[in-house]
């Protein structure tokens, strides 16, 4: 069972699942959402179009098409709001649907990126704290996925990450 932090573009990572912090349309927008849908192709979108798009905090799956992933998971994460509207549990909320969908498509392999705080402006080290939390969670009862790998786009996402395993080690370790 292994958590990795990297730095890169998830659309280049080659994990049985990348997941998508997309919005409640499920049809594309900007950031790693539209990144995702340029390198797969159409036929991403294609496939969207009969999902008729997803909750806040829950996920649905989809091929990945021409990305060097097998599949993408889709996952609309909360918009900040102040955090006084369930934001935090709705981002949680978001890895565990991830996680357990991944899990029921046999992928042993899961790659993230940081979920809602580009666009969506969720405070990076809370997000970061709330992914560590939920996914190293998982880890320890998964029977199928094995490795988790957070992909960080930029050096303050990599350290807000880095920091937040950093410290729940250290409280473990207590
Ligand atoms: N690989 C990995 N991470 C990426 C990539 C990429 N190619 N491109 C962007 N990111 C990072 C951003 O730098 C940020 O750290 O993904 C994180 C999430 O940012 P957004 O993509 O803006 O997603 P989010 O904050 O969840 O907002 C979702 O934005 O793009 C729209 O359709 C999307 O409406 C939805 C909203």
């Amino acid at each position: 069972m292994s958590f990795q932090i990297i730095k890169g573009d998830i659309t280049t990572w080659a994990a049985d699942a990348i997941v998508n912090a997309a919005n409640t349309s499920l049809l594309g927008g900007g950031g790693v959402d539209g990144a995702i849908h340029r390198a797969a192709g159409p036929e991403l979108l294609k496939e969207c179009r009969t999902l008729h798009g997803c909750e806040t905090g829950r996920a649905k799956i989809t091929a990945g098409y021409n990305l060097p992933a097998r599949h993408v998971i889709h996952t609309p994460g909360p918009i900040w709001r102040g955090g006084h509207q369930n934001e935090p549990a709705l981002l949680a909320s978001c890895y565990r649907s991830c996680l357990r969908l991944a899990e029921e498509n046999r992928c042993r392999t899961v790659a993230f990126p940081s979920i809602s705080t580009g666009v969506y402006r969720f405070p990076l080290e809370r997000a970061a704290a709330i992914a560590v939390e939920e996914i190293l969670a998982f880890l320890e009862r998964s029977k199928v996925v094995c490795e988790v790998t957070m992909v960080c786009f930029d050096d303050k996402t990599k350290t807000a990450y880095d920091a937040a395993l950093t410290r729940k080690e250290s409280s473990r370790s207590r």
